[in-house]
């Protein structure tokens, strides 16, 4: 059985990533108060094939986003518990953090739960996840760049996903001066994780 780490942990692999392949420290272990989802860091065993990484380039914007999007779809649908979900950064500059103000207004105007602290990717996720997505092309040229040669994992841009059949890059509104920006993410991580799931998991009723 592969070990777990809780994002965490002082031995988590992606400090091992970050030394290695960006000459990075570790981020200092969180005290936080903020109450994070229990199945965040379930230890159940779960179908490998129904698992799921959200990258981008901070992971307090795109990607939170898209994981607590992708939290609901499962819930509404039922599902809650049977998908590995989790996201992640390029880079090491908000490690720790917990969302953009911004973006966790927008989640909790849509009722969606807040999963995350940011972390960084690590070898392991390209490993234990069956896909990881990208927010942007430039995710896409980074992933590229830091996955395994024989990596087992499906990368894709989220956007390939879009109802419309035209991919998309998910906006990105961290420059943006307000939170208009956010919605838009929003909508369009619901639109293609709504598609997506009708593809990999069509409800039993269709
Ligand atoms: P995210 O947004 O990748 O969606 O989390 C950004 C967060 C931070 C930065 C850029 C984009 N930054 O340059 O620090």
């Amino acid at each position: 059985m592969s070990a777990q780490w809780s994002r965490h942990d002082s031995n988590h692999p992606q400090r091992s990533l970050a030394r290695q392949q960006f000459g990075l420290d570790v981020a200092p272990r969180l005290q936080s108060t903020v109450q994070l989802r229990s199945t965040r860091k379930a230890r159940v065993k779960m179908d490998p094939e129904k698992s799921v990484l959200f990258v981008c380039l901070g992971n307090i914007c795109r990607s939170p986003i898209a994981e607590a999007v992708f939290h609901r779809i499962l819930k509404d649908r039922g599902l809650t518990g049977t998908w590995k979900v989790d996201s992640a950064a390029i880079g090491e500059w908000h490690v720790g953090k917990l969302p953009d103000s911004r973006a966790r207004k927008v989640m909790e105007r849509h009722q969606l739960e807040m999963e995350t602290l940011a972390r960084q990717i690590c070898t392991e996720d390209f490993s234990s996840f069956k896909y990881i997505f990208g927010m942007d092309s430039q995710n896409m040229l980074d992933l590229g760049g830091i996955s395994p040669p024989d990596c087992p994992a499906v990368i894709e841009m989220l956007g390939v996903h879009h109802p419309a059949g035209q991919t998309i890059e998910i906006r990105d509104p961290y420059y943006d001066t307000g939170d208009a920006g956010f919605e838009k993410c929003y909508a369009e991580c619901h639109a293609c994780l709504s598609h997506f799931l009708d593809k990999i998991q069509p409800s039993k009723s269709n």
